[in-house]
C-alpha cells in the first residue's frame, strides 16, 4: 500500500503468482491489435519495445493519427532546452477544435457526448450531444470575452461535477486562456490561496451544490476566497441549487445572464502547441502546492490515444469515469481524452452512497455502461458494504474495468473482478500522476495480468527503475521509478517557479549520464517477469483515498491553531481509505489537553485545509524526536506509532522522545 515502503504488503504482492490471460475476444477485436496487424508487429514485447525505442516516430504517428492540426508541426520533439522539452514545434492547434468542433461540424453532431446524472433522484439526467456542446461551448466563450478574458489569462474554476465544468474549461481552451480547477471539496483558503499564485482574472463557481441530497453553499467560500486576490476581476455564478448568496455588484455575474443573446459560434484560437492549457495544483513536499502546467498540443495527443488503446473505447461504448474533474484523472479521461475520442461519457454529479450503496451499479444498469473506471479506495467501500449492493443490479453490459490513483490491493482486485466483473473482466490498473497527464504504465486488452500490478510501461514511454546513482536496478529489486525520454503529455513547468521544477523532478539524475531523465517520485520493483509493482511516494506525501496531500500542508494548517506549537503527521494504513491521518501535537505552554480540543483540532484542518485533509485522530504529546537541525523525524514518530522498529535514534538532538509517542494500533 501507499507509503509503506518495502514492508509488509508490498511483499505479498511480489509474491503474487495468479495470472489472468486476456480473453481471446477481446485480444483479437482490440484497437491495439489492429494497430499490431497493421504494423506486422506479433507480439505485445515486440509493441512495447519498438514504440519505446523509436518513441519519436511513434509519437509522430499518433500525434497525425488522433489530432487535428490548423498546420502541421516541423519538429516532433526539441529537446535543446532541457528539461523544457518542446513538441510539435510549428504547429497550430487548438484542445477544443480537437474535442468538440470536429464532432460537432461532422457526423457526430446528435450523438451524445455526455449523459449527465444529478445527485438527486428527482431531477433528470440530461443527455447533451455534441452539437448542443459545441454551442454551449461557444456562448460561454464568448461570454468569457466579453469580460475581456484574452489568450494567456487564467481563469480559476471551482465547480461541482455538472456540465457546466466541463463547458467552462473547453471554452476557456477555445480562446487560448487558461484553466486552473480547484476541487471543490478544498476549503475557502485551499482555493483561495491557487486563484492568488496563478494571479487569475476571472473566477467560477456555482451558488452551491448537491452533497448525500441537501443543497449545501459553495459561492460563500469562493467569496471568502477572492476576497483578497485582487487580480480577480470577475466571479461568474452558475445557479445549481437556488439556495441564498451574497452578491458583489460589479464583480459578480450569473452565468446565465453572461450567456444571453451570446452568439453560438465563435473561432477557436490557432495556438501554438506548447501554448498552456491548464495549470492543476498537486501537493509536493513542501507545504505549498506546486501549480503543475500542460501544454495544448501534447494534451491532444496523449490522453486520447492512451484512452483508446487501454480502455479499447470504440463508436458504442458507454465510458464512465468515476473521478472528480477537479483532479487529473478527470482532466485527462472525463473531458480531453473522451472528447477528442468522440464517445459518450457519464458524468455523475455525487456521493457513490447517496441515496443507497446501490446508486453506481443502478447507473451502469440504467445507462448501460461498458467500460468503468474507478478507484481502490471506491472498491474498498463497496467490498465493505458486501457484494449484495452490486448483486440486485445487471452490470452484463460492462466489458472492462479500469483503476488508478493508488496500489490496487490483490484482495480488492479479486473482489473488482468476481462481484462487478462478472468474475470474468479484465482490470486495467494505470500507473500515472498529474505531472504525466496520461497513463505510463499500464496493461493493454492483450496483456496477461497479474492482480496488483500496472504491469508494463505503455509502447511510447522508456519507462525503468533506477537505484539512486541512475543504475537501472534488475529484475526483482526495488528503486526509484524514472521516465528516459519525455512523451507529449507530459508536465511543461511549475507555474512561476522554474528552480522547483528542475529540483523535483530533474535534478537527482542531472549529472550523471542519464540527464533529462524525469523522477516520479515513486518507488517500484520489477518481479522475474518484469511485471511493475508500485510501492508508494518517495517523498513524504500522505495517500488519503486516492488524493495526494503533503504532511507538511497539514502540519501547517494545525500549527496555525491557536493553541498548537508544533505537529508531525503521519498516514495510518486504512483499508478503505489507503491511509488516514495521524497527528501528533505539541500543545503551547499552559494549555492543557482534552478530547475537545482534539475535536478542535481537526475542525481547524478540515477548515483551512477541506474535509479530505482533515486528520482523523489527534494525539497531544509533550515533545516530538528531531534532527539536530530541528526537523521533525516524521519517519521515527510513524514507526514508534505504528509498532515498528525504530532503528538508531541515537543522533537525534532529543532521542527520549521518542518513548512519548503512543502506539495507535
Ligand atoms: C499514485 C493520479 C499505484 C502514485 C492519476 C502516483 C498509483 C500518485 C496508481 C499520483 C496506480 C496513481 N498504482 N499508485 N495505479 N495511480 N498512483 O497526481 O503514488 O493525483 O505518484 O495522479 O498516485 O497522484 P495524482
Amino acid at each position: 500500500m501507499a507509503g509503506e515502503g518495502k514492508t509488509g504488503k508490498t511483499k505479498v504482492l511480489q509474491e503474487e503468482t495468479r495470472i489472468f490471460e486476456p480473453p481471446k475476444e477481446l485480444v483479437e477485436n482490440s484497437n491495439v491489435m489492429k494497430y499490431m496487424k497493421k504494423k506486422g508487429i506479433k507480439t505485445e514485447k515486440e509493441l512495447r519495445e519498438t514504440c519505446s525505442k523509436n518513441y519519436i516516430e511513434f509519437w509522430d504517428e499518433m500525434a497525425k493519427e488522433y489530432v487535428d492540426w490548423f498546420e502541421p508541426y516541423s519538429k516532433v520533439m526539441d529537446d535543446s532546452d532541457m528539461p523544457y522539452f518542446k513538441w510539435f514545434t510549428g504547429g497550430l492547434v487548438n484542445m477544443t477544435h480537437n474535442a468538440v468542433d470536429r464532432h460537432a461540424k461532422g457526423a457526430k453532431k446528435d450523438k451524445i457526448a455526455y449523459i449527465w446524472v444529478p445527485e438527486p433522484t428527482d431531477q433528470a439526467t440530461q443527455k447533451i450531444t455534441y452539437g448542443e456542446l459545441a454551442k454551449e461551448v461557444n456562448k460561454f466563450a464568448n461570454g468569457l470575452k466579453s469580460l475581456g478574458v484574452k489568450k494567456g489569462d487564467r481563469v480559476s474554476l471551482y465547480m461541482p461535477m455538472i456540465p457546466q465544468l466541463p463547458i467552462a474549461m473547453l471554452a476557456i481552451a477555445k480562446i487560448g486562456a487558461i484553466h486552473s480547477i480547484v476541487f471543490s471539496g478544498f476549503s475557502a483558503k485551499g482555493f483561495g490561496d491557487r486563484v492568488k499564485d496563478c494571479e487569475a482574472k476571472v473566477a467560477i463557481t456555482t451558488d452551491g451544490f448537491y452533497r448525500r441530497g441537501k443543497p449545501m453553499p459553495l459561492k460563500a467560500n469562493a467569496d471568502e476566497a477572492i476576497a483578497d486576490a485582487p487580480s480577480v476581476e470577475h466571479l461568474i455564478v452558475f445557479k445549481r441549487t437556488g439556495i441564498d448568496v451574497n452578491w458583489k455588484e460589479g464583480r459578480d455575474i450569473w452565468w446565465h445572464d453572461l450567456v444571453k443573446g451570446k452568439p453560438e459560434e465563435c473561432e477557436a484560437e490557432k495556438l501554438d502547441p506548447e501554448h498552456r492549457l491548464f495549470i492543476l495544483y498537486t501537493s509536493g513536499t513542501t507545504g505549498k502546492p506546486k501549480g503543475i502546467e500542460h501544454a495544448q498540443g501534447g494534451y491532444c495527443v496523449g490522453p486520447a490515444q492512451t484512452l483508446h488503446w487501454v480502455f479499447d473505447l470504440k463508436e458504442d461504448d458507454v465510458w464512465w469515469c468515476t473521478a472528480d474533474i477537479g483532479w487529473i484523472t478527470g482532466h485527462s479521461y472525463i473531458v480531453y481524452g473522451p472528447l477528442c475520442l468522440g464517445v459518450t461519457g457519464i458524468m455523475y454529479e455525487g456521493s457513490p452512497d447517496f441515496p443507497d450503496f446501490g446508486r453506481w451499479w443502478k447507473l451502469i444498469q440504467d445507462h448501460k455502461v461498458t467500460v468503468l473506471y474507478t478507484a481502490p479506495t471506491a472498491i474498498r467501500m463497496f467490498m465493505k458494504q458486501g457484494a449484495e449492493w452490486p448483486a440486485k443490479y445487471d452490470l452484463s453490459s460492462l466489458r472492462l474495468l479500469g483503476s488508478v490513483g493508488e496500489p490496487i490491493n490483490p484482495e480488492a482486485w479479486m473482489w473488482y473482478r468476481e462481484h462487478i466483473g462478472g468474475g470474468k473482466l479484465q482490470i486495467m490498473d494505470t500507473w500515472w500522476q498529474t505531472e504525466t497527464g496520461t497513463f505510463i504504465c499500464s496493461p493493454l486488452p492483450i496483456t496477461p495480468l497479474k492482480p496488483g500490478s500496472c504491469t508494463f510501461p505503455l509502447p511510447g514511454f522508456n519507462t525503468t527503475i533506477y537505484d539512486e546513482l541512475g543504475n537501472e536496478v534488475p529484475l526483482g529489486e526495488g528503486g526509484n521509478i524514472v521516465n528516459e525520454t519525455p512523451w507529449p503529455s507530459m508536465l511543461r513547468a511549475f507555474y512561476g517557479d522554474k528552480e522547483r521544477y528542475h529540483k523535483e523532478y530533474w535534478e537527482m539524475y542531472w549529472e550523471t549520464p542519464k540527464r533529462g531523465t524525469y523522477l516520479a517520485g515513486d518507488k517500484a520493483t520489477r518481479d522475474k517477469d518484469g511485471y511493475f509493482w508500485i510501492q508508494g511516494r518517495i517523498d513524504d506525501v500522505l495517500s488519503v483515498a486516492g488524493h495526494r496531500i503533503a504532511n507538511a500542508e497539514v502540519e501547517s494548517a494545525i500549527v496555525a491553531h491557536p493553541n498548537a506549537a508544533e505537529a508531525a503527521v503521519i498516514g495510518k494504513p486504512d483499508e478503505i481509505k489507503g491511509e488516514s491521518i495521524v497527528a501528533f501535537v505539541i500543545l503551547n505552554v499552559g494549555v492543557d489537553p482534552s478530547p475537545e480540543l482534539s475535536k478542535d483540532v481537526i475542525t481547524h484542518v478540515r477548515k483551512t485545509l477541506g474535509p479530505v485533509a482533515a486528520p482523523t485522530e489527534v494525539h497531544f504529546v509533550n515533545d516530538l524526536p528531531k534532527t539536530r537541525s530541528g526537523k521533525i523525524m516524521r519517519r521515527v514518530v510513524k514507526a514508534k506509532a505504528l509498532g515498528n522498529p525504530t532503528g538508531d535514534t541515537s543522533a537525534l538532538a532529543n532521542p527520549e522522545a521518542v518513548e512519548g509517542i503512543p502506539l495507535i494500533v
